[in-house]
This record gives structure tokens, C-alpha cells and sequence, in this order.
């Protein structure tokens, strides 16, 4: 079949795409210990600039939020020099890149909090178990796992310094030369957690009926557009995943109201997590798409588990306007030009996709 589609230029929003294929976030865990970027982070997306749009992985906005070893923030001074030696790399490539901006919420452990307890909406754990910090002294390749805890209930306060954190974030992601900012409400993090009715069980404005379960959403996009243009903000978004302890009473009509909101306030896109065939995660029984595209007006992009081929039925069929790759990118710097002349993709090796320095992260090579 012809992939000829996802080599069409599209805009979203401000974003003027010269293809389709958008490389998803991926958490790679190549920052320093103290959650500023490296140089090798630079020579990675750069090796991958030839995709319409990059979304970096997942930056923190706060140390409340922060719950991964080595993975990148985005709150002081030196996170913003070490990011925009990335954003430069990726220009000079002829790419563009989006901060995806994060705050883990309940899933972050106390060993990342000098002992103190995580935040989330209510006093419910995440289901799991996640990566604690590395030992002093320890040089194995992998780090040891550690069980979700009950976070405390989040205060007012607690909820206006994050609807904070995240506007400064975006203002430091202008100074490092981000092209503008993806809000990470996917996945089980900060955002998602007031979203989804099964982790939500507030009884004030923020918990309760749909309206109030979105009001943190709000908050948090009303706080970066006042400092990005809103063509250049996109939302993630993944209300039919149930992974690590998430669920909705009705993703169907969240995603929906999703959609309502996106469309108030003018978003470049909303990026939507749901799995059309198995692997990574599960393929939901009811998909949420139709009724995403039917409430919001902007572009959609649709992730997971596509190859070339249904990236562009997606694309011919309107279903998508831009389809983003994950795993695929792990192995695959040149994954446009594979895409393009339909040569195999290489295999990740998945044991350095967390941890480890440039081995499995800057040397797979470009196809012969
Ligand atoms: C190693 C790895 C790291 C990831 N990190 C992030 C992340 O930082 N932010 C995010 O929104 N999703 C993250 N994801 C999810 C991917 O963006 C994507 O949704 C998922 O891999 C499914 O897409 P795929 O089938 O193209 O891989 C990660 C996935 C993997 C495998």
C-alpha cells in the first residue's frame, strides 16, 4: 500500500510539520543525577531530527514531581543551559522539538523526597511497583524496584503550586529554545490522576462530577498559554488506559470533554495514547478516538502500535493528522527514511531503555 500520506506536510496549530511522523516522548534516562541534560541527550535527538516534530521525554516541572533517576527536569537555571544545547542540536539538524512538560504526582517515591510522602488527589496508591534511586556504590546495570506508596491528600495550596510550576516550566522552556510545550496528561501522572474517576475521590471543586475533575486541567493549561502561544501547546492524553492502578467510569465521555476543552482554548493538538494492536500496552474495548475528533475542533495525534503501513491508513483515512512512534525510535534514528523506502526496522534492546550511557541510547546505526 502507498505510505505516500504520512510524507505530506501538515500544521498543528503554529507547528508546520514537512511529514507526519512525530517521535513520541521516551523516557531514556540519560540527564545527570541532578536531572540536567547531557550532551549525549543532544547528539540523540539530533540523530532523530528528520521527523515532522520531536516531543522530548517526559521533563519534570518541579522536585515535588520528580520521581525518576536520571530522568530530566526543567525548574532551575542549569536544566535550561543543558536544555537548550539540545534545542540547538535539533535546529541545527533541521528539526523541531516540544517540552513534554510532567509532574508524576502519586507515583513518585519517597526515596526521591528525602523520605516525605508523594501528593496526589487522594490518599490511593498507584498499582506497581517503579525504579527507586540508585545506591550509593551500586554499578549494576539495573536499579531496584520499589512498590507505589498512599500519597497525602493535596491541599489548595498544594494544588496552586503546581498550576505554578507548570507555567514557570513553560517559561523556562521558551528560554531553552523548546518550540513550544506538550502537557503530559497521560499515563497515571498528576494530571490523569484528577482526571480519572477511580484515583479521584475528592469532595471539593477539583473532585466529584467530570467538570471538577477537569478543573486542574484547566488551571494547568490557562497557567502556560499565558506564556506560550496556545497553537503551540498540545496535550497528551490516555483515558482509556487502566495501567498502574488508573480507570474512568466513563472514558468515552472524558475524552470528549477533553476535546471541549482543547477547543476553548485553541491547543495545537491533543496527542491520544490508544493502542491499535497489542504490545506495549493493551488495545481498550471501547476506543475513545470518534468521540475525541467529534468534540475537538484541532489537529489529532494518534499513538500506539503503529508501523508504516496503518500510520498511513490512519492518515488517509482522516482518523489521524499525525501518527507518533515510540519504541520504533528507540533503534531506528533513521525511522522517516525506513519508513520512506520501506527497509526493516532494528530491534531495541529493551535492557538499556532506562538505564545505562550511550550504549543502546546514540549508537544504533542509520541503515547501511
Ligand atoms: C522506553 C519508553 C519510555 C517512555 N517514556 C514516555 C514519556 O516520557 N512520556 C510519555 O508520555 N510516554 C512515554 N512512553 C510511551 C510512548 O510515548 C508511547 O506511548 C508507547 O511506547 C506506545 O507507542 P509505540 O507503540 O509507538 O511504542 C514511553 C515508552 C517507552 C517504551
Amino acid at each position: 500500500m502507498s505510505r505516500s500520506s504520512l510524507f505530506t506536510p501538515v500544521e498543528l496549530g503554529a507547528l508546520r510539520l514537512s511529514n507526519r511522523i512525530v517521535m513520541a516522548p521516551l523516557t531514556r534516562a540519560r540527564a545527570d543525577v541532578n536531572h540536567v541534560p547531557t550532551a549525549m541527550m543532544a547528539e540523540y535527538y539530533a540523530q532523530r531530527a528528520d521527523c515532522g516534530l520531536i516531543i522530548s521525554e517526559a521533563t519534570a516541572v518541579d522536585p515535588q514531581g520528580m520521581g525518576w533517576y536520571r530522568a530530566p527536569g526543567i525548574w532551575n537555571e542549569d536544566m535550561v543551559t543543558g536544555w537548550r544545547v539540545v534545542t540547538d542540536a535539533v535546529h541545527q539538524s533541521g528539526g523541531q522539538i516540544l517540552a513534554q512538560l510532567w509532574h508524576m504526582g502519586r507515583l513518585v517515591l519517597p526515596d526521591y523526597l528525602d523520605g516525605r510522602l508523594p501528593m496526589g488527589p487522594s490518599p490511593i496508591a498507584g498499582e506497581g511497583e517503579t525504579f527507586a534511586p540508585r545506591p550509593a556504590g551500586d554499578d549494576s546495570l539495573f536499579l531496584p524496584m520499589k512498590p507505589y506508596v498512599v500519597p497525602r491528600e493535596m491541599t489548595q495550596d498544594d494544588i496552586d503550586k503546581v498550576v505554578s510550576a507548570y507555567g514557570r516550566a513553560a517559561a523556562n522552556a521558551l528560554s531553552a529554545g523548546f518550540d513550544g510545550v506538550e502537557i503530559h496528561g497521560a499515563n497515571g501522572y498528576i494530571i490523569d490522576q484528577f482526571l480519572q474517576s477511580k484515583t479521584n475521590h475528592r469532595t471539593d471543586n477539583y473532585g466529584g462530577p467530570l467538570g471538577n475533575r477537569l478543573r486542574l486541567l484547566s488551571e494547568i493549561v490557562a497557567a502556560v498559554t499565558e506564556v506560550i502561544e496556545p497553537g503551540r501547546v498540545g496535550l497528551r492524553i490516555s483515558p482509556t488506559s487502566e495501567r498502574k492502578g488508573m480507570g474512568d467510569e466513563d472514558p468515552g465521555t472524558l475524552a470528549q470533554a477533553i476535546g471541549e476543552l482543547c477547543s476553548t482554548f485553541g491547543l495545537a493538538y491533543v496527542h491520544l495514547i490508544e493502542p491499535i494492536a497489542s504490545g506495549f500496552m493493551e488495545k481498550p474495548a471501547n476506543p475513545v478516538m470518534e468521540r475525541l475528533r467529534a468534540s475537538y475542533d484541532g489537529a489529532v495525534i494518534q499513538n500506539g502500535s503503529f508501523d508504516g503501513d496503518t500510520a498511513a491508513a490512519f492518515i488517509d483515512g482522516k482518523q489521524a493528522d499525525a501518527i507518533s512512534f515510540g519504541r520504533p525510535y528507540i533503534a531506528n534514528p533513521d525511522l522517516v527514511r525506513r519508513f520512506a523506502d520501506e527497509l526493516p526496522l532494528a530491534t531495541p534492546n529493551f535492557d538499556y531503555a532506562y538505564v545505562g550511557d550511550e550504549t543502546g541510547y546514540t549508537d544504533y546505526p542509520t541503515w547501511r
